[in-house]
């Protein structure tokens, strides 16, 4: 094994029959994938195959990402409710951890801390939840809102939400429950934590009314780049979902992330960043590239230029994608996203509207690697080795097949270069991800929180 121990592994399920965003159009692609559970349970199963960490969900709350037009030809428009999905898959799994998003902004605390704990015991301790604060706008429509909440406050009831939810799980030790039959004796009153908590959002009185499992406590997990997301994820996070596509700004977030936590009392280790990885792999270089290139091909213009628009705030859904990019007004809602694109537009003029969205959309802003088993491995020792990440979130393209391809093709080249397990360690996610449980109970909430939401 290297230095570094093992690397994280998380298989990041979107649907769509496969992460890019044409999968479901390719000759292979499986069009009713994602409405078919069994499916995604065996998905699942060939991930445990490959012994991930963790088979990780999106959600999405809003059938909107975009207007009728570019949504008529979106496969993600179909989606089933991750809790549902992560419990099924619970039954037909041993090891696997099973994390999904939720967010804090349309949620309640106790509800969200019940429906994770139970997960967390009907899967024998493999649960995790992955924070978010929906960065859709459509999302508030959903719950009533006209607009959705401004970003600032939506991160003052995620710091909220997430500490009472903390609290919530750690209403109990294992040795809380007593069960004695001849003393009559269920619950040791010593034991149990209560929560009383009144705050600016939220006002929760414990304890969690779910036992703990055999992790004790689901694992949290944080997807979220911006100054506000990084400090939560340093205040709370177990495992962080990030998006990076080059090395450079990996080790920045990874450094950056990892330095704001002693502030927290927490040791560096206790938390695990993992970027999300787009691969394409097969024996050779060209047919990496030529399976690459067919998926991009099959990019519905409709949804490319949708895609364009959505960053850059100016409708595109009119033009032919052939035609040159026009030049395109700062976008501050569309932040370094937007960015990206006017850079790309003024290092290569006249770049056609669809060169510019196959650049974008091929692995939605997150890594892509192409090559062979080999490269795509170099490719993830050196993010690995060089502190950009402690494991990535791999993204499969197409599915089943890509991910048959990690475990045939990747799997085997990181196991021979020490970077990756050979069994799962433990039975818990916990275990696995080499993370104890918090120490109990941590909630500070009040002492906790940023300055402006203390003084709220
Ligand atoms: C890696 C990553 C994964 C995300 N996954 C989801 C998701 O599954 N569903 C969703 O509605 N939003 C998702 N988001 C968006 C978040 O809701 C929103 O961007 C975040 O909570 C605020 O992000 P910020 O701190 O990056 O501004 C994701 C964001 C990142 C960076």
């Amino acid at each position: 094994m290297t230095k570094r121990g093992p690397m994280k592994l998380g298989m990041f399920y979107w649907p769509g029959g496969g992460q890019h965003m044409a999968a479901w159009r390719h000759p292979q692609g499986i069009p009713d994938f994602d409405v078919d559970v069994q499916r995604i349970v065996d998905l699942a199963k060939l991930a445990e195959r490959g012994l991930f960490d963790m088979f990780f969900m999106a959600d999405a709350l809003s059938f909107w990402r975009g207007p009728l037009e570019a949504m008529s030809h979106d496969a993600a428009g179909a989606w089933i409710e991750p809790m549902t999905v992560m419990a099924t898959v619970a039954q037909h799994t041993q090891h696997i951890g099973l994390v999904c998003t939720a967010t804090t902004t349309f949620d309640q605390p106790y509800l969200l801390a019940r429906r994770y704990a139970g997960l967390d015991l009907a899967s024998g301790g493999r649960a995790g939840w992955n924070l978010i604060t929906s960065g859709n706008d459509a999302t508030a429509q959903s719950f009533g809102h006209a607009e959705h909440v401004e970003k600032s406050k939506r991160y003052r009831m995620a710091w909220e939400f997430a500490h009472v939810v903390r609290g919530l799980w750690q209403s109990w030790r294992g040795d809380t429950f007593v069960r004695d039959k001849a003393s009559g004796l269920f619950i040791d009153p010593e034991k149990l934590f209560v929560l009383e908590h009144a705050g600016e959002f939220y006002k929760v009185r414990g304890p969690l009314i779910v036992p703990p499992s055999a992790q004790g406590e689901p694992v949290m997990v944080q997807a979220g780049a911006s100054d506000e997301g990084r400090e939560l994820a340093a205040a709370t996070a177990e495992v962080v979902f990030a998006a990076q596509q080059h090395l450079e700004n990996a080790q920045a977030f990874y450094a950056d992330v990892k330095r704001r936590m002693p502030a927290y009392g927490r040791d560096r280790d206790s938390l695990k960043i993992m970027p999300g990885l787009t691969y394409f792999v097969a024996e050779s270089r060209e047919q990496a590239q030529a399976e690459f290139d067919e998926l991009q091909d099959l990019i519905d213009p409709v949804m490319g230029l949708a895609m364009l628009t959505n960053r850059m705030g100016v409708d595109l859904s009119k033009f032919n994608p052939d035609d040159p990019a026009p030049v395109m007004p700062e976008n501050p809602r569309g932040g370094s996203r937007a960015q990206l694109v006017n850079e790309l537009i003024a290092k290569r003029p006249g770049i056609t509207l669809r060169e510019l969205y196959k650049h974008f959309a091929g692995a939605r802003g997150h890594g892509l690697v192409i090559g062979t088993p080999k490269e795509v491995v170099d490719h993830m020792e050196q993010w690995f080795e060089e502190e950009a990440c402690d494991g990535f979130n791999m993204m499969p393209p197409l599915y089943p097949r890509d991910l048959q391809r990690f475990v045939d093709l990747i799997m085997p080249e990181l196991q021979r270069r020490g970077l990756y397990r050979r069994a799962y360690e433990g039975k818990t996610l916990r275990e696995n991800l080499g993370i104890a449980r918090p120490a109990w109970p941590t909630v500070r909430i009040k002492q906790d929180m940023p300055k402006e939401a203390q003084q709220a």
